[in-house]
């Protein structure tokens, strides 16, 4: 790999520091968000394209999922070059001109680093191919070899988070079995040594890459699995279903050491003004999230609850305390979450059976369905879920929005098993349908031959029902969820003060009412019935209010509204 002298383009973020503590985050995946070169695969340039449409938005920043050198074997989360844009995406120039045009919208930048793993295309999985057992190239990686008298036995009995082994046995060109490699992912994902310096310098070299192209910020893949205990005999690791131990005791995941490589970014991070931001994926246990997110470290940790969590009151109210307190402790800030591109749409979510918590377990099974079982009353769930959002929109810390959630969109279900690309389809033996279904190019207009996302058809087929939800049918119609997006998100950067919250006692276990500050309470509703809305003007709504027999304005069921209790 080579490092290319990158002009440096200053960033957007003029003199605050601090300007993500409360940001609302797009997050595009690149190549189902906009394609201007007429191939079926978004692109770059797409991304420059709708800069306007983000902006109009009314949101602070802009995270790009992978979009670099890939053999698409994960979506683009198996990186072949981490200094470079996979051209069938566009151009470094590209690349420049999209920062520049973000930025002059007064839109940040934040792009995902995939440290855990390469893809096997990358030139060190290539050059540990050649070099054979023992070389250097191969310390950069997790090569054993494996058990038994034949070393036909894998070297432990890891798993792969998409389902069989987590080691591939290598074959030599004239048929010989040769060493295992560790990967977590896919077998084109080998996963790398972090105990290697130079591993870990060069991801400084990459951090300083894109900072120098004026990213203003890192989104870090599985941060949570850098750092392994890979002294032998290899120790057996948690099964995933169980959660992982809260004393960094696992072997794969979320030990100790993991942190003193994330004080080594912060330093990178440091040597700009302002400071890059980063924040961490780590599924861990929730009190071990904050430590991620300590100022010292990468200053913020998704908290995925919410994409777990039924539409549920109480699961809501202890989703919000416990994350705010998590919060406060490490000097971060709480993120929330209720769509991306690896859990079903939340709309969709909401429409499962009572009982089940949008837990995988839950979704793959109505995946498998084709989205039959149970039928979706898309109109109800989508109540729900613009509720879900409002509410999540009223809490403090950054709230990190899903390429079409704007819209309402629903998971596509429909998919085809012959059109699916995730691997977790036939590495799971066809038992999960895996995460294609949020991913499908968005609706820009209704017309062929892609709802305006393509001049020639998408990579992944969308259906029918896109032309109802088309980005340009739902502008300017003041009951759509595009524009309930644009109201909400116009209304909190105006009321936005301060990050406390505080809770206001309902009556009603059904109610969540939370108070930002004097001016600016949210209450939902999640009964079915419709309650007293308590006095105050209101400000923004999930959905229409209902009417009392006295007249008055009343809130239905799985409805939010914010209020000026003053007025
Ligand atoms: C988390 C990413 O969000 C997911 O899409 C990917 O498959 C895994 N990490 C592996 O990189």
């Amino acid at each position: 790999m080579t490092d290319t002298d990158a002009p440096v383009v200053p960033a957007a973020s003029g003199p605050d520091p601090d300007w993500w503590r409360q940001a609302t985050v797009y997050q595009v995946y690149p190549r189902s968000f906009a394609d201007t070169d007429g191939d079926g695969l978004g692109n770059v340039a797409g991304v420059t394209e709708k800069v306007p449409y983000l902006a109009a938005l009314g949101v602070d920043a802009v995270w790009l999922s992978p979009f670099y050198p890939s053999e698409l074997a994960d979506g683009g989360y198996d990186v072949a070059d981490y200094r470079d844009v996979d051209p069938r995406l566009g151009t470094l120039e590209d690349f420049d001109a999209m920062v520049a045009a973000a930025h002059a919208a007064g839109l940040k930048v934040i792009v995902d680093i995939v440290p855990n793993h390469t893809s096997d295309q990358h030139v060190w999985f290539q050059e540990a191919l050649a070099a054979g057992p023992g070389s250097a190239a191969r310390a950069r990686y997790v090569f054993r070899d494996g058990l038994g008298e034949d070393g036909a036995t894998p070297p432990s009995t890891w798993q792969s988070n998409f389902g069989g082994s987590a080691w591939t046995r290598l074959t030599l060109p004239d048929g010989t079995p040769e060493q295992w490699y560790l990967h977590l992912f896919a077998p084109e994902q080998p996963d790398l040594d972090w105990s290697n310096p130079e591993v870990r310098e060069d991801f400084h070299t990459t951090l300083r890459f894109w900072s120098d192209r004026g990213v203003d910020g890192f989104r870090v893949d599985v941060a949570h699995g850098l750092a392994k205990d890979l002294v032998e005999p290899l120790r057996d690791a948690n099964p995933k279903d169980f959660g992982l131990p809260v004393d960094g005791s696992d072997p794969l995941y979320d030990r100790d050491e993991v942190h003193e490589i994330f004080e080594g970014w912060r330093r990178v991070f440091d040597e700009y003004d302002p400071p890059r931001t980063a924040v961490a994926e780590a599924w861990v246990a929730r009190e071990r999230v904050s430590l991620y997110a300590r100022p010292t470290e990468l200053g913020q940790a998704f908290n995925f609850e919410l994409t777990r969590a039924p539409w549920d009151a109480d699961a809501f109210r202890t989703i919000i305390e416990s994350n705010l307190l998590l919060a406060a402790e490490s000097g971060a800030s709480s993120t929330w979450v209720l769509s991306n591109h690896d859990v079903v749409r939340h709309p969709s979510r909401y429409g499962l059976p009572d009982g089940a918590d949008g837990g995988e377990a839950d979704t793959d099974a109505w995946l498998l369905s084709g989205g039959t079982d149970p039928e979706l009353d898309r109109d109800r769930w989508l109540r729900r879920a613009r509720a879900a959002t409002l509410l999540m929109l009223a809490l403090p810390g950054s709230a990190y929005l899903y390429q079409g959630e704007e819209l309402g969109l629903h998971e596509v279900a429909e998919l085809r098993v012959e059109d699916l690309q995730d691997p977790v389809w036939t590495r799971s033996s066809h038992q999960r349908k895996g995460r294609d279904g949020s991913r499908v190019p968005l609706p820009w207009t209704p017309e062929a031959p892609a709802y305006g996302f393509s001049s020639t058809t998408a990579h992944l087929p969308q259906p029918a029902w896109f032309a109802d939800v088309a980005a340009s049918v739902q502008d300017g119609d003041p009951g759509s969820t595009l524009t309930f997006y644009r109201t909400a998100l116009d209304a909190r950067h105006r009321l936005q003060q301060g990050e406390e919250l505080d809770w206001v006692d309902a009556g009603d276990p059904q109610v969540v009412h939370v108070a930002r500050h004097e001016g600016w309470h949210s209450v939902t509703n999640f009964g079915t019935a419709d309650v007293a809305l308590p006095a105050g003007t209101v400000l923004v709504a999930s959905g229409p209010l209902a009417e009392g027999v006295d007249g008055a304005a009343r809130l239905p069921g799985e409805t939010t509204v914010w209020l000026d209790p003053r007025g």
